[in-house]
């Protein structure tokens, strides 16, 4: 335990011990008997093709109150459809890409849906078959074409879909992959306006689908470029990349020059998402990070591995995420091969897609707002609270119902950390072409109201948005 109570772990032995050999044996002797596992989950939100856009706003119907000081618009991206024609993509991520708006003002809200509209997509549309290769799926040549037609088509360049996220910069709106790509969309229409390729202006690779504005209003991301000796990570900023090492999990960077000025080292783990990194007042920086054991979370998104989930024993233990706290002394810095940063657990549950306030991101905070990562909890769909201070959470939830990432809107004028709401978008188990986008007090996750819509299409699960308030008039 360190002084705030907080247990400090090793990664793989903590991991190890949230699903432990006897926990599999036994999932794997009810598989062997032909028992269905982790029925509290249905995969088949996941499965759902939207195939028609909602081009025109549609009105939803209003259940409790939406505060009529929420006046903007939320913007949310993710797979829209596994299908080409007859064919199907392998893996989620290789989704094409659709973008949902909510209109929220004066207490009613209407909602939009839109493909973006990349090279892929309309390449694959056009051929009615999957012609470009993702993340996961790799495209088979048309054995209609002849030899030279399939051998060419194995070196054109990947997947241009942007699927994952919803970032602001500068007075510009984009959609994001993890890739070297990223669409300009027009905020109003969900229209795809152009198409940025970081390979081809400052040979980027990818970069992740998470680039961060400080409060100076400039806005870094993480990538990888390729160097004669091959490939290297680096920090974009905006345009500008600078090259900095191979190795190491936790660098530290002095921001005005981009040189490293301590580095440090812990156990192997994946994650997708940082919750929050800030000094604090002791020469430390505090690094709050979902964790995963390794990235076999990755694989848990394979279209037959989603289909298998209640007779695969370890589909849970693959997903299991915590958030964890690492935090880099630099008085007196670890540097390997000396010894190792050992994370503290935040809190003991599943955590994904953190989101929290955003006046709070990059300094000291209480509170962050995440959806649940264990898929084998009695409501797999639920919305926690987490106060990273004395590691308490609180949550919501409803049953057969699954919340997207919980996003967070300050109240005007707000005094409190947590004072606002949190917007999230609900799908139904049973019922694919309803959505509602949900209203919680930040506070108390209590329920303020709901807009319900009903669609011409199954509205699939997305992934991340952002919030755009109507002081953008393109909005
Ligand atoms: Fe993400």
């Amino acid at each position: 335990m360190n002084k705030r109570g907080r247990q400090v772990v090793d990664i793989a032995r903590y991991f190890h011990h949230l699903d432990n050999d006897a926990t599999i044996a036994a999932l794997e002797r009810r598989v062997e008997n032909g028992d269905s596992i982790f029925d509290n989950v249905d995969a088949g939100v996941w499965f759902r093709d939207c195939h028609t856009e909602v081009d025109q706003p549609v009105q939803g119907t209003v259940e409790g109150v939406i505060p009529s000081w929420i006046d903007g618009v939320l913007i949310r991206n993710g797979p829209g459809s596994w299908n080409v024609g007859e064919e199907s993509f392998d893996h989620l991520f290789d989704c094409s890409g659709l973008l949902h708006r909510f209109k929220i003002s004066s207490g009613l809200v209407t909602y939009q849906c839109k493909f973006i509209k990349s090279e892929s997509y309309i390449k694959n549309h056009a051929a009615r078959r999957i012609v470009v290769t993702g993340f996961g799926t790799r495209f088979v040549p048309d054995p209609c074409a002849s030899i030279f037609q399939r051998i060419a088509t194995l070196f054109k360049p990947g997947s241009d879909n942007t699927l994952v996220s919803v970032y602001p910069i500068q007075d510009q709106v984009y959609a994001l992959g993890d890739s070297n790509y990223m669409h300009r969309i027009d905020p109003a229409t969900l229209d795809t306006l152009g198409k940025i390729d970081l390979a081809g202006d400052v040979t980027i690779l990818h970069q992740t689908s998470h680039p961060l504005t400080t409060s100076d209003g400039e806005t870094f991301n993480l990538g990888v470029t390729l160097r004669p000796t091959g490939p290297r990570y680096c920090i974009l900023q905006l345009n500008d990349v600078s090259d900095l090492s191979f190795q190491t999990i936790f660098h530290v960077l002095d921001k005005t020059n981009g040189s490293v000025v301590h580095r440090f080292q812990a156990d192997s783990f994946f994650y997708l998402h940082i919750i929050n990194a800030y000094e604090d007042t002791n020469d430390g920086i505090v690094v709050d990070i979902c964790c995963y054991r390794n990235p076999a979370m990755l694989d848990c998104m394979y279209r037959e591995a989603l289909k298998n989930i209640h007779s695969t024993p370890r589909y849970a233990q693959m997903f299991r995420a915590r958030p964890l706290r690492f935090r880099l002394d630099l008085a007196s810095p670890r540097t390997a091969p000396t010894g190792k940063v050992r994370p503290s657990v935040i809190c003991d549950v599943g955590c994904e897609t953190p989101r929290m306030n955003g006046q709070h991101q990059g300094r000291s905070y209480t509170y962050f707002y995440a959806i649940s990562a264990d898929i084998d909890r009695d409501n797999p769909g639920t919305l926690i609270k987490v106060n990273v201070q004395n590691n308490t959470c609180k949550s919501w939830s409803q049953k057969d119902v699954y919340p997207s990432e919980p996003v967070f809107v300050a109240t005007p004028n707000a005094r409190k950390e947590d004072e606002g709401v949190l917007l999230s978008v609900l799908l139904w188990s049973h019922h694919p072409t309803r959505v509602s986008l949900l209203v919680l007090n930040a506070r108390t996750m209590q329920e303020l109201g709901r807009v319900n819509f009903t669609t011409p299409t199954p509205v699939p699960k997305c992934l991340h948005g952002w919030y755009f308030p109507h002081e953008r008039k393109d909005a």
